[in-house]
């Protein structure tokens, strides 16, 4: 079992980061739950080092996928990604979504033929893992309509990933005599759902 761990718990915070937190308790229950499990993560500095694509990158990329090379550096994240048994996502809620080196990390996972492929029903996903969790924390409370909550389960679906699960910890900024309430509350949740994943 192996579990791919996208950190993108970028913060001002440091260590006292609200989404680290939670993510720390996810991954906690998760290493306690399955000790044998192997893990891999992409750590914020890979993300921010990431470069959205423009056409003369999108060029190479479709010319090495057109011949197969698979094997080849910029498809490094969407093999790791492919092959991951579980995935968890952590990332804050910032401008209604997320950071947008998380966005840009899409763009390098969503490799056509290797992530996923169309044939004349549509897109099906070719990754190997069982499910895939959205851990966040917000300032504001959390909407029905959570687009970074929206997109992640959008994305698990168009990767061929059966099960989505997310915990939003939301209203640390709007409540903050509440936050530490909610946030334990968020990371009771996170832990319970890592230890049955
Ligand atoms: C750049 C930035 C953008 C943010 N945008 C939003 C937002 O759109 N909605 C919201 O509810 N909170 C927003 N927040 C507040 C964060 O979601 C909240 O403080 C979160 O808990 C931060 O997590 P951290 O403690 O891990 O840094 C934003 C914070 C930052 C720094």
């Amino acid at each position: 079992m192996r579990l791919l761990f996208v950190d993108c718990c970028i913060s001002q915070r440091g260590q006292d980061s609200r989404t680290r937190r939670l993510a720390d308790a996810f991954l906690n229950a998760f290493r306690s739950a399955h000790p044998e499990a192997e893990l891999e993560t992409v750590p914020p500095e890979t993300l921010l080092a990431l470069r959205p694509f423009d056409p003369e990158g999108l060029n190479e990329r479709d010319a090495l996928a057109s011949a197969g090379a698979w094997d080849a550096p910029v498809f490094a994240l969407a093999r790791q990604f492919r092959a991951a048994d579980a995935v968890v996502v952590a990332a804050p809620f910032w401008d209604l979504s997320y950071p947008a080196a998380l966005r840009t990390y899409i763009e390098h996972i969503s490799a056509n033929g290797l992530s996923y492929h169309y044939d004349e029903a549509g897109c099906h996903g070719d990754c190997a893992a069982g499910g895939l969790v959205y851990l966040t924390t917000g300032g504001d409370f959390e909407r029905e309509d959570s687009a970074g909550v929206i997109h992640w389960r959008q994305l698990a679906a168009m990767f061929g990933i059966p099960r989505f699960e997310y915990v939003f910890a939301g209203g640390l900024d709007a409540c903050p005599e509440k936050g530490e309430e909610t946030l334990a509350a968020a990371c009771e949740l996170a832990g319970k759902l890592a230890a049955e994943f």
